[in-house]
């Protein structure tokens, strides 16, 4: 297996501010890549904006700015979601980058040179908040079948993708890479759609200049689709580099289920035709919608990651999101089972768990790390639960980004280590048998290494206040798979801290 990891959000349009729906996948994708690294993999993570294009170029002129000027004003909101959700990436691309306008001129000599581009009319519809283009009978009650929006007719010289070529390639690279397109849902839904019959591809436009100059025809500039999917390899120094490749054989990129088909059937076939190998896998997560309604400024209901993360926290946002719905499903947003994911799992299962653990060292073992002893047939039978497996088992769910399932993984252990608390009750031994009351703090505290560090993907923020209360600090899943003893005896503890408040309903009301 390769010791790489590679993970991509979608580049977001900065037309507008981050929403939760760009705030989910960042965090899902930062989550990959944080357990990725503790797992000792050489990790990329990816994240960026998407800058060309007719809207952005009619957004600029509604402001009176250039479109330069506009996308620098707004791509810096896009890089603040670093700081709004804690995100881990090591890189942020902007199409209008020198080094991405290389890589996607490259691209299109590569498929010109390769015979797959050729110039017709192009005549139909074309959505521009969706920068897409459709049949007559792909519309809608006249309307995008993607987001409803109305479209424009257009009529203009073009440059074509001959996508018509890769239908039976794309059918059998589906056939031999099962785990390319998932949930298996979507690609059940994309082999339905390439074996429909796929059409070539309109790849150029010459009634606005907002894009990337079409090498040798500066009439043209790219189709923004064509020049914002190469970022996954602009981002890697593609070409030129010694070592793109290697990252991007590995690369997952997570997007959303509207933009599977530009993800899961041009991508592909424009790898193939420039003779790139394909990435790992293609997600597809849901939508989130407010109660039970679909999200949109006019409706008012959109959810406001800073909002969010400022009444209840960025860990508490990040945990409720990718804990409360299973990735690829669509999800409802609600305060409600946002607060009691926070109250239940965060401040009671775990926070609680830890506090009287750790207060009872505090207070009764002189602050330090009690002394692991002989164990018991039940302690052994409790720290069972936290070997290499309990790695391996949450390691596996995160690989297929079922980030819910890993959680589930690491709860079933915080509540095996509250009912064990709860038989053994060593507050009950504190005065006839201080040794055993110590023993039993130990153990949990043995249990409370891996918890405190499978859950710092999920929650960066927290989880370093939880392990530097355990003196655990700095550890990596190579640590854990040593196995117990993890901790040092007489090791001196800091006086813990709450780490996860409670929150009363009325506080968000
Ligand atoms: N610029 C293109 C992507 C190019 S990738 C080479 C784009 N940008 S976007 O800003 O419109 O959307 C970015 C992502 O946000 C998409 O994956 C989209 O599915 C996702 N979401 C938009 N609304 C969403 C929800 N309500 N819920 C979850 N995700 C949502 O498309």
């Amino acid at each position: 297996m390769s010791n790489k990891a590679y993970i991509t959000t979608p580049i977001y349009y900065p037309s507008g501010k981050p929403h939760i729906g760009s705030a989910y996948t960042s965090v899902a994708c930062d989550v990959y890549a944080r357990a990725m690294r503790l797992d000792g993999r050489d990790t990329k993570f990816l994240t960026g904006t998407d800058e060309h294009g007719l809207k952005l170029q009619r957004a600029a002129e509604n402001e009176g700015l250039t479109p330069q000027q506009y996308v620098d004003k707004m791509s810096e909101q896009f890089r603040a979601l670093e700081d709004i959700v804690t995100l881990s990436n090591d890189d942020f691309i902007r199409t209008t980058e020198p080094r991405h306008e290389a890589a996607a001129t490259a691209m299109w000599n590569k498929l010109n040179d390769a015979g797959f581009i050729y110039k017709d009319t192009y005549a139909g519809w074309y959505s521009v908040p969706d920068e897409s283009y459709y049949t007559e009978e792909e519309l809608v009650d006249g309307k995008s079948p993607d987001s409803g929006h109305p479209v424009e007719w257009v009529e203009e010289e073009s440059y074509y993708f001959k996508l018509s070529a890769f239908g039976d390639k794309l059918l059998a690279y589906y056939e031999k890479h099962p785990e390319f397109i998932q949930p298996e849902s979507r690609k059940n839904e994309v082999i339905a759609f390439v074996k429909s019959g796929l059409r070539d591809l309109s790849i150029s436009r010459s009634t606005f200049n907002w894009g990337v100059p079409v090498p040798n025809d500066d009439k043209h500039v790219m189709y923004v689709w064509v020049d914002a999917l190469t970022n996954y390899l602009s981002a890697l120094g593609w070409p030129e580099s010694a070592d793109w490749a290697d990252y991007f054989q590995e690369a997952v990129h997570v997007i959303g289920k509207d933009i599977l088909k530009f993800h899961a059937i041009y991508w592909p076939a424009m790898l193939m035709a420039a003779e790139v190998p394909l990435p790992k896998q293609v997600y597809a997560h849901g939508f989130w919608v407010a109660d039970g309604q679909k999200m949109s400024k006019s409706k008012g209901n959109v959810i406001d990651p800073v909002e969010m993360t400022e009444t209840f926290g960025i860990d508490q946002l990040r945990y409720y999101m990718l804990r409360d719905v299973s990735f690829g499903q669509d999800g409802d947003f609600s305060k409600d089972r946002l607060i009691s994911r926070i109250n239940t799992d965060l401040s009671n299962d775990l926070g609680n768990l830890f506090q009287r653990v750790l207060s009872m060292v505090f207070k009764n073992c002189e602050g330090q790390t009690p002394d692991l002893g002989e164990l018991t047939s039940e302690d052994q039978e409790f720290l069972n639960h936290v070997g290499p497996e309990f790695v391996d088992e949450y390691l596996a769910h995160i690989e297929k980004l079922e980030f819910h399932k890993a959680l589930d993984v690491v709860w079933n252990v915080v509540r095996a280590a509250n009912k064990y608390m709860d038989n053994q009750q060593p507050w009950s031994l504190k005065k006839e048998n201080p040794e055993r009351m110590g023993q039993v703090l130990r153990v949990l505290m043995e249990a409370f290494c891996p918890i405190s560090l499978l859950v710092e993907p999920f929650l960066p923020n927290s989880a370093p206040k939880l392990q530097a209360q355990v003196g655990f600090k700095g550890k990596t899943f190579a640590d854990l798979r040593k196995g117990t003893p993890l901790l040092e005896t007489g090791a001196k503890l800091d006086k813990p801290e709450g780490v996860f408040m409670r929150y009363m309903k009325e506080e968000a009301a």
